[in-house]
């Protein structure tokens, strides 16, 4: 298995869980950075220019070098981060296994489950989520990195 943690993170909880992550798999941390930066993130103004949106991204690295992709960003308005959504609809994941995860605050709606549509020929995990990331120390991250794999016999780390 040659796995590689890909995230985007806007405020930084992610990109934290992302290296806690990759550290623990001895894998890459690959951002997923947007062309032109996104302003302005709260609101309901904001919500409807952004949700849905496809933003031009820059991924630095050979997606074809990996075939197992843990793929996380930060819950925005119940879904999946804009840029995660353009990554998904632009490179094929086709026979690879991806892993999805999120952070939130403490409503996820329909982030994990989206991926199964999003990249649908891939193997894609139920994946797991990591909630108010900034009230855990690594060691509890870590240890939900570890324990929400489902199902149990995944053969994933
Ligand atoms: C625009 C925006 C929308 C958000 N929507 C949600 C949401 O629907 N559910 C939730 O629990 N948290 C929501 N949050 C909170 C973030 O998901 C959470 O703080 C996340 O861990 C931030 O990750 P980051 O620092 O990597 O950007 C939202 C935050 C922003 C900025």
């Amino acid at each position: 298995m040659k796995p590689v943690v890909i995230f985007y993170s806007f405020s930084g909880s992610t990109r934290r869980v992302a290296e806690i992550l990759a550290r623990r798999l001895g894998a890459p941390a690959v951002e997923v950075k947007t062309r032109e930066p996104i302003r302005h993130p709260y609101g309901v103004g904001f919500m409807n220019r952004i949700r849905e949106r496809t933003p031009e991204i820059v991924v630095d690295a050979d997606l074809d070098a990996f075939d197992t992709f843990y793929i996380g960003g930060p819950t925005w308005f119940w879904t999946v981060t804009p840029p995660l959504i353009t990554l998904l609809r632009t490179r094929s994941f086709a026979g690879k296994t991806v892993v999805p995860f999120c952070t939130n605050d403490s409503q996820p709606g329909d982030f994990l489950a989206r991926f199964a549509e999003l990249c649908p020929d891939a193997d894609v995990k139920p994946g797991f989520q990591v909630q108010r990331v900034r009230r855990l120390s690594d060691e509890e991250i870590e240890s939900i990195t570890k324990r929400t794999w489902e199902p149990r016999d995944s053969g994933l780390p």
